[in-house]
């Protein structure tokens, strides 16, 4: 961040981190007082004549406040809510400067590109997105963690190989969700796509955050979607009806559905309300909810029918 600010003249940098994660922000806090103390921040920076003055924020927990305009009110004291753009960060950001918004493990690539060269970074993963890339996998697999591998690992390599394969050898892969909750799942006939943006579009799905949810055979998909959409329903900042209101329509829809409870129709609603709420949104959050479940009624339509017609799952 030092290094990038360095580069854009910016003499103030912020790191938002969630408010639960009190470990990691105690940390960053004391590598920004050894940095204080080694002249790598503050006034005439290893006398460069640079200033730089770097914060931890820690937020308040809210999905939202991901979504780089709502971390900005955040982070101004503001309730977090997405911000109309234009303008955008990098015209109008935080406090009305030109700001840059990366994640930090984009940043955290920096320093290992100048030492190493560019041409040695090109060479990790794919040609259109290459470096590292940190997969968080969790689910039916016998070792979930954070792997830091190149960018287009296959999901094959990941699952079988380093998370050491299914959680159960009788249990089956059904499912994996390759870039957190908003991302379509994809099947097993997918298992060796490269997990990177370009080959994960072009199977309807998204790298996203690089969290690959592993499923097998034992998981509903019913109660997937429905603890998937809760959680959005949760998360939706209020700001606009479409989210606000559909995400917890979706929700008790798919409750009902999860406690036998459904009605005739209830799958065709479900996919009239994914239409409805999908591109008419203010900011992606309420796409995000969408895609999950249209990932689920491609690939398992007949899962969700089955609750509705006979008023129980057909995997429990
Ligand atoms: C609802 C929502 C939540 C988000 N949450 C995060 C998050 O937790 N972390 C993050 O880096 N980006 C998150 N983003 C994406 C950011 O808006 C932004 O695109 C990203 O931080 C840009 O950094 P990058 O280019 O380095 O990936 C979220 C976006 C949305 C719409
Ligand atoms: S889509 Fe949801 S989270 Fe985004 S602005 Fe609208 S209500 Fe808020």
């Amino acid at each position: 961040m030092i290094i990038t600010s360095y580069a854009i003249g910016a003499t103030r940098s912020y790191i938002y981190i969630r408010g639960e994660f009190d470990f990691g922000a105690k940390r960053l806090e004391e590598a920004i007082k050894e940095a204080h103390a080694k002249g790598y921040l503050g006034k005439n920076i290893l006398g460069s004549g640079f200033e730089h003055e770097m914060y931890v924020h820690r937020g308040y927990g809210a999905y939202i406040c991901g979504e780089e305009t709502a971390l900005l009110e955040s982070i101004e004291g503001y309730r977090a809510q997405p911000r109309k753009k234009p303008p955008f960060p990098a015209l109008a950001g935080l406090y009305g400067k030109p700001t840059v918004i990366n994640n930090v493990e984009t940043l955290s690539c920096i320093p290992a590109i100048i030492e190493k060269g560019a041409e040695w970074f090109k060479k990790l993963g794919p040609e259109k997105s290459p470096g590292p890339k940190i997969y968080c996998v969790s689910g039916h697999v016998k070792k979930p963690g954070l792997y830091e591998l190149p960018m287009g690992t296959t999901a094959r390599e990941l699952i079988y190989g380093h998370c050491g394969g299914m959680l159960h050898e009788t249990r089956p892969l059904k499912a994996f969700i390759p870039g957190g909750v908003s991302a379509p799942m994809l099947t097993p006939q997918d298992i060796d796509t490269p997990l990177d943006f370009d080959s994960l579009a072009a199977k309807g799905s998204m790298l996203g955050s690089g969290a690959v949810i592993v499923m097998d055979n034992s998981t509903c998909m019913v109660k997937m979607a429905y603890i998937i959409n809760r959680f959005f329903s949760h998360e939706s900042c209020g700001k606009c009806t479409p989210c606000r209101d559909g995400t917890p329509w979706l929700t008790k829809v798919l409750r009902r559905l999860e406690h036998g409870e459904g009605r005739p129709g209830d799958v065709e609603l479900l996919e009239s309300l994914c239409t409805n709420i999908f591109g008419r949104t203010f900011c992606p959050l309420g796409d995000g909810a969408v895609m999950a479940l249209r990932g689920a009624l491609k690939h398992f339509r007949q899962e969700f029918q089955y609750h509705v017609d006979h008023k129980m799952c057909p995997v429990s």
